[in-house]
């Protein structure tokens, strides 16, 4: 089984490159199929979700033609609605973005059928606010099997309160809605940056997707969606990922780094650049980079997870590293996913002094971390274990890598990249080598 060997205590320093943003590219791809033409998309991340969700595109019948490593042809002309268009496989059930193709084949041919959706365990992850927008649209929704049905003769525009801000629910319902007949309202939508990427891709197709004050896009709290008949081929290009540039920042800040990260947008990035700054590192914003810098112990300090623009709780894991690593005791609550402290028992093997209550974490803050074999129970909470494993005196190893490699892609090569020592390894003989290796 592949497992990252590190040997930490090396600050990073150097470069480094922000791939496409994967949740962004999750709703694309699955919003590509909703033209009969051919779309191009550039800056795909090169990451297992994005590998998996394309193989289900294939596998519906649609013809996927990778132009190079990051830029992907989609040709949804190729599909025949008259199958059932099920989305079933041992590997699609496992991710979480499967449930856009329900909306993207809904939206185009008023049905589909999908596994149930999986995903990091990071909670309970209902799906009701999917289920109620596409009831809203005029859809008839059925579970059944582990398959999730969703049928309608014709979809009507429809006005829809989210009761719960939802980036997959927001998403899904737009896709929906694209087509429908007539004007859709939701309230109290999402607004992550990959949300109004999504938004922007779909109007590059004809769609007409407006937020609050008519402007073009989504990104705010309110979006207005007209329906148009049909949509057309475009070439689009994926944004940053803001989640990824995150985990580089938090990363170099722990390590008492000093790291240019390359192809960002800051404003996506204000929440983590903020409290970075409050707790003594140094962020310098440029147009597409940041540079941050840190030299010496942080502070404590305290967040709370919140829906965009609020701090992302995709960096919770990342963040509390370092807190825990900070001078004084620092909390972290977590209001999004009730299962998102999974990493905190891993991190205690490390030296971290972390007590769990309920959705609230304590850090008292240690000098350092010591080498430990963790295993990465998910995709945040691996990369999480990553940094923390890159400041520890000594060897770490990281098993449960497949977790990481969901969202990151060459995460070890672009932290070898910064100067730290890991590899990837799958024997315990390359794990002795590295180890006379790096010394
Ligand atoms: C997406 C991201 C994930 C991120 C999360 C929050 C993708 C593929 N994944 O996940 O990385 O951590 O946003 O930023 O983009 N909820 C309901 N009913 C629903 C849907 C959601 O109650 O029908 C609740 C969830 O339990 C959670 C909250 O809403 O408490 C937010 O979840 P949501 O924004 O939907 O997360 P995902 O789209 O699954």
């Amino acid at each position: 089984m592949e497992q990252y060997v590190i040997k930490g205590g090396r600050p990073l320093e150097g470069e480094v490159t922000i791939a496409g943003a994967k949740n962004a590219a999750l709703g694309i791809l699955a919003a590509a199929v909703m033209t009969d033409q051919e779309v191009t998309i550039e800056n795909v991340p090169n990451v297992r979700d994005t590998r998996v969700l394309l193989q289900a595109i294939q596998g519906i019948g649609a013809r996927v033609r990778y132009i190079d490593e990051h830029t992907v042809a989609i040709c949804g002309g190729t599909i025949n609605p008259n199958t059932d268009l099920c989305v079933d496989d041992e590997y699609i059930r496992k991710i979480r973005a499967s449930y856009y193709l329900l909306g993207a084949l809904l939206g185009k041919y008023n049905h589909s059928q999908v596994a149930l959706p999986g995903g990091c365990d990071i909670g309970a992850r209902p799906i009701d606010l999917h289920i109620k927008g596409f009831e809203a649209l005029g859809a008839h929704v059925d579970i059944a099997n582990g398959m999730i049905s969703v049928e309608a003769d014709e979809l009507i525009g429809s006005h829809i309160y989210m009761d719960v801000i939802s980036v997959g629910a927001t998403i899904n319902v737009m896709m929906a809605a694209v087509m429908a007949n007539g004007k859709t309202t939701i309230e109290n939508a999402a607004k992550e940056p990959h949300i109004v990427d999504v938004a922007n891709f779909l109007n590059s197709m004809g769609a007409n997707i407006r937020g609050a004050g008519n402007i073009k896009g989504a990104g705010t709290d309110v979006i207005r969606i007209r329906g148009v008949k049909s949509l057309h081929g475009t070439t689009y290009s994926i944004i940053p990922d803001q989640i990824e540039a995150g985990t580089f920042m938090v990363a170099a800040a722990a390590t008492r780094g000093n790291v240019l990260i390359k192809n960002v947008i800051p404003k996506h990035l204000e929440a983590i650049t903020s409290k970075l700054t409050d707790i003594g590192a140094t962020v310098i914003e440029y147009d597409d980079s940041v540079r941050v810098m840190c030299n010496k112990r942080l502070k404590a300090t305290n967040i709370k997870t919140l829906p965009y623009p609020g701090f992302p709780t995709d960096m919770q894991p990342q963040m509390a590293v370092t807190l825990a690593l900070s001078n004084g005791t620092s909390i972290v609550t977590e209001s999004i996913f009730e299962n998102r402290f999974k990493y905190v028992a891993e991190l205690s093997r490390m030296g971290a002094h972390i007590r769990v209550e309920g959705n609230t974490a304590i850090l008292d803050g240690v000098e350092t971390f010591t080498g430990a074999n963790v295993a990465a129970p998910d995709l945040r909470a691996g990369a999480a274990l990553v940094i923390a494993a890159l400041v520890a005196n000594d060897f770490s190893t990281v098993c449960d890598i497949k977790y990481i490699q969901r969202g990151y892609e060459k995460f070890d090569e672009k932290l070898r990249g910064l100067g730290a020592l890991i590899e990837k390894v799958e024997t315990d003989k390359e794990i002795q080598k590295f180890k006379l290796k790096v010394g």
